[in-house]
């Protein structure tokens, strides 16, 4: 959906790992990649909502809470709060996260939570965004992709957030005359 970014990637990708495999190195310093996958899972968090069950009576910002309580975080909802991200909050676009995560946000250096928040935040938070970036990494060395005419946009949650009807992609081998969808 947005070919600017894909080419500022590969561009990147180009630069620092060449027509190398990724490595552990040469990952961490893919920045733009990291900047679009950041936008994409604030956009779109795999978990939509986490939970924490409050074991004793509980006051927090002055609200009393009862043990017992269930309480809910909206990951969705935070994420696309215009008072925490500014007027574009609905809008694809990784400059916001180029001073990092916690300039991300107006003044919130919490409101970033696709991965939960606190002490029992995701444990493979590192290695979930490592894994991704190898595999796109490598997919830019080797293909340009567009979206395929017959996508239709209609994200939706069922445990995680995914493509209700599937993300069909047509992919352009770099290195070969082929189109493959
Ligand atoms: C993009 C991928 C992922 C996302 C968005 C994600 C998100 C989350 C979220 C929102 C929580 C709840 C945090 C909280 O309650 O504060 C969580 C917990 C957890 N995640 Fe992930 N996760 C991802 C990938 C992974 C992977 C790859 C692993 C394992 C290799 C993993 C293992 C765990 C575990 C074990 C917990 C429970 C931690 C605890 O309760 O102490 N996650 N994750």
């Amino acid at each position: 959906m947005h070919p600017d970014w894909q080419d500022q990637a590969r561009s990147e990708v180009q630069q620092v790992c060449g027509n190398c495999h990724p490595k552990f190195e040469t990952v961490n310093k893919l920045k733009t990649l990291g900047m679009i996958l950041n936008e994409v899972i604030r956009l779109y968090p795999p978990i939509a909502v986490f939970r924490r069950e409050i074991h004793k009576d509980t006051t927090l910002g002055g609200i009393a809470i009862p043990k017992g309580t269930q309480v809910i975080f909206p990951t969705l909802s935070f994420n696309h709060d215009t008072s925490l991200w500014g007027e574009d909050a609905n809008e694809f676009k990784p400059e916001r996260f180029s001073e990092g995560i916690t300039k991300a946000a107006k003044d919130d250096s919490a409101a970033f939570i696709p991965f939960g928040y606190g002490l029992r935040s995701c444990v493979g938070k590192n290695y979930a965004m490592l894994e991704t970036k190898v595999a796109l990494a490598m997919i830019l060395q080797r293909f340009s992709f567009v979206l395929s005419p017959g996508y239709v946009h209609a994200p939706t949650s069922f445990v995680t957030m995914f493509p209700q009807h599937g993300a069909p992609i047509i992919l352009d081998n770099l290195h070969s005359d082929e189109s493959t969808v």
